[in-house]
């Protein structure tokens, strides 16, 4: 198993929009088969550290390697298919796709020789669809949306519609997931849910980075937590050491991080 320096490590990235620095000199790392926490307030980084992490923005400077290998100018297909998955804040989805379809298109990273071969449906396309039939069919499975597969993805509700992008997620057999406030805007009963899926995922080995903005809900999961602010890491440790660090409680200006949403 790789050491948290060896698996994901990011060392001083940096990236602003005009003037704001949205991530500021960000170093951090994961070790192999890690459940990591990261909150922050409103407009933090968080977002954008992800979207660092799976190429959709590139850093003004800095670097990220995985598996020991530099990273920071791949594209986000190169990531993906070296296993880095995202699942984003606002639901994406096909509309107008069953559940299953949605779930496949998560696997197309194919390149644009392959993209080729698909149009002619040569065998070993339709060889790659049945496979990627059977992932999909995997990964409903693990999310427990199996028997929702010939349902029109907008018709689920939003509980299970997070289940749906996890699954898509999932069915790029991904090494490390980055899950972008997959229990926004869920009922109690989602939430528990949702936690038992992150347990599981977690009990398979699966390496994830979770934002979340209820510091109950990350510490019932994460062993780790990382704490952004105004783009800088001003906290790391566990759940406990998190809730008691005053850089944190000052961050959140007072509002009390035990039992409230932050
Ligand atoms: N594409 C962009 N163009 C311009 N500014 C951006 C862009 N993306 C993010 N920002 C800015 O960068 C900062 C960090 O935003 P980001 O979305 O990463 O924060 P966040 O921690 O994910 O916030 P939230 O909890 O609201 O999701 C904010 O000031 C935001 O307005
Ligand atoms: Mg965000």
């Amino acid at each position: 198993m790789a050491k948290a320096s060896e698996f994901l490590e990011a060392r001083d990235l940096t990236r602003s929009f005009g003037g704001v620095l949205a991530v500021n000199s960000v170093s951090f790392s994961v070790g192999e088969g890690e459940l990591r926490g990261l909150i922050g307030p409103n407009g933090a980084g968080k977002s954008t550290l992800f979207h660092l992490i799976s190429g959709h923005f590139y850093p003004d400077k800095g670097s990220l390697s995985f598996y020991g290998g530099h990273i920071e100018h791949k594209s986000p297909a190169a990531r993906a298919k070296m296993g880095i998955s995202i699942t984003f804040q606002a639901v994406h989805l096909f509309s107008g796709m069953t559940v299953l379809e949605n779930v496949m298109v998560g696997a197309h990273t194919w390149t644009k020789h392959e993209w080729i071969e698909a149009s002619f449906r040569l065998p070993r396309c339709r060889r790659e669809e049945r496979s990627i039939r059977e992932k999909a069919m995997w990964a409903l499975e693990m999310v427990g949306l199996d028997g929702y597969k010939d349902y029109l993805a907008e018709t689920l509700p939003l509980g299970r519609q997070r289940a749906l992008q996890i699954a898509r997620a999932l069915c790029g057999m991904p090494k490390l997931l980055l899950l972008d406030e997959p229990a926004s805007g869920l009922r109690g009963d989602e939430r528990r849910e949702l936690l038992s899926l992150l347990e599981k995922l977690h009990e398979n080995a699966l390496t994830m980075i979770l934002i979340e903005h209820d510091v109950d809900f990350v510490t019932q999961v994460a062993e780790r937590i990382t704490v952004l602010d105004q783009g800088q890491v001003i906290a790391e440790g566990t759940p406990d050491e998190i809730r008691n660090d005053p850089l944190v409680i000052s961050a959140y200006l007072g509002t009390a991080i035990s039992h409230e949403v932050i």
